[in-house]
């Protein structure tokens, strides 16, 4: 065992941390100083040292009924002793047609087709293959642009950085990417809109950028546009007042499909299933991920409007209508979690409680406006962000010794470029709103 994980764990069980190559982490870094969890029971991870860390982000934006929560823990359980995996291709297995079922009766009503996979980058993969393949059946195949949007994250798969808009996601792959990409501009101007609470005011008129696309590249080459409702992993940028509307009024009068990428925002995030019970807009494909298990075991998928299933659901019966899916597409133990996990929103009233939270954790996180180091605070639903002056010569440094002190102290935040996240799950109570936004305005105040 490495002196790093010795530390880690002072005394309890660590392995050798080197073969692991982590995901999107700095590894030499961590594993100097490894941040590691064990355990988890609702709000909150235990340290293999026994220390109790609330968990101020869901996971990663994913564990909304909390962690293991038992319903959910005894329904994979059970599943285990009836069906470990079925063959997914030419023949499949009956809770996933439950659970598509389920699924279609929250989702907004014209969406009623679900096709699953395993993560939110296959998702969003799959919703850019279904728009494509959508226009091909309906003899539009001209429509092969996909425009996506600046700061926009949309997975790591190579439909998803092309239309992602994250500069460090995508530069070593730029030879890679797909053609016929477009981007609109983002939509966050701090001096335009600092320290909003909710949705901004400014920034509507920023959606006119498609109709400058739609006149650039023509219409008739457009298939369509991809957007996360409220940015998450930019750093929450929260939709201005007018801009999903506009957006979809010049898609549909275009015949562009507009896709939502909920894979954040579904699921509680915004105190609703999706986007469309709060925000009214609606799109023609919805990508979900994450909150569809609260994160127990992995799914993702895309739901569909009926026109576009239809639209694929013709030529002789005996043929595959869409060439694509995976061998754990629709896995059981994902499918039973998922059921187990629609079940505890409705039961619990999760999403009522996310909204009943949402104003005291505006409240609270508008508090640390003039903290040492805060630039701009903004929030919509169960997310805020807190975002710093950067350290000069050293972007991120500042929000890291941040991040590190809630760890140390407790708390779990994320950070991402120079901006603090904080996603509680609807069931934090007042008090643990209390303790991360306090533990956090403490780690302002300690960061040089
Ligand atoms: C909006 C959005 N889309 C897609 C993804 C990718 O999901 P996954 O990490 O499950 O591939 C994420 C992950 O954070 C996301 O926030």
């Amino acid at each position: 065992m490495n002196q790093a994980a010795k530390r880690a764990g002072e005394g309890a069980e660590i392995p050798d941390l080197e073969a692991l190559w982590l995901p999107f982490t700095h590894n030499r870094l961590f594993k100097k100083n490894p941040r590691l969890v064990s355990r988890a029971e609702g709000m909150y991870y235990e340290t293999p040292d026994g220390r109790r860390i609330l968990d101020g982000l869901s996971g990663l934006w994913c564990s909304n009924t909390g962690h293991r929560h038992p319903k959910i823990v005894e329904a994979v359980k059970a599943q285990l002793d009836e069906l470990d995996y079925a063959v997914a291709f030419q023949a499949h297995h009956p809770l996933a047609f439950e659970l598509a079922n389920e699924l279609t009766a929250v989702a907004p009503a014209h969406l009623n087709h679900a096709f699953f996979v395993n993560s939110g980058s296959e998702a969003v993969d799959t919703a850019l293959k279904v728009a494509l393949a959508y226009h091909k059946a309906n003899g539009d195949g001209g429509r092969y642009r996909l425009i996506g949007r600046e700061k926009g994250y949309h997975g790591v798969g190579f439909g998803g950085i092309s239309v992602g808009g994250m500069p460090a996601n995508r530069k070593a792959f730029a030879s890679a990417l797909i053609p016929g990409v477009d981007h609109l501009r983002h939509t966050y101007d701090r001096e335009q809109m600092g320290y909003s609470c909710g949705q901004p005011t400014w920034g509507g008129h920023l959606a006119e950028d498609l109709q400058r696309l739609v006149e650039l590249h023509d219409a008739s080459t457009i298939a369509a546009v991809i957007v996360e409702p409220m940015q998450g992993s930019a750093g929450v940028i929260v939709p201005p007042l007018g801009y999903l509307e506009r957006l979809r009024e010049i898609c549909t009068q275009h015949g562009i499909l507009l896709i939502f990428d909920e894979v954040i925002t579904g699921f509680g995030r915004l105190g609703h299933w999706f986007s469309p019970d709060r925000l009214g807009v609606q799109p023609d494909i919805i990508v979900f991920a994450k909150g569809i298990t609260s994160g127990v075991v992995p799914l993702g998928g895309v739901l569909v409007s009926d026109t576009i299933f239809e639209a694929f659901m013709t030529g002789p019966e005996h043929l595959v209508e869409f060439f694509h899916g995976n061998t754990y597409s629709g896995h059981p133990l994902a499918c039973a979690a998922a059921l187990a996990t629609l079940q505890v929103y409705q039961q619990d009233d999760l999403f009522a409680r996310a909204r009943t939270l949402e104003p005291l954790l505006e409240q609270a996180v508008h508090a640390l406006r003039g903290e040492p180091h805060v630039v701009d605070i903004r929030n919509f639903g169960l997310a805020a962000a807190i975002e710093l002056e950067p350290r000069e010569g050293a972007p991120s440094l500042r929000a890291l010794e941040v991040f590190q002190y809630c760890f140390d102290h407790g708390v779990m935040v994320r950070y991402s470029g120079d901006v603090i996240a904080l996603g509680p799950a609807p069931i934090a109570s007042a008090d643990e709103i209390g303790v991360l936004v306090e533990t956090l305005r403490a780690g302002l105040r300690a960061a040089s």
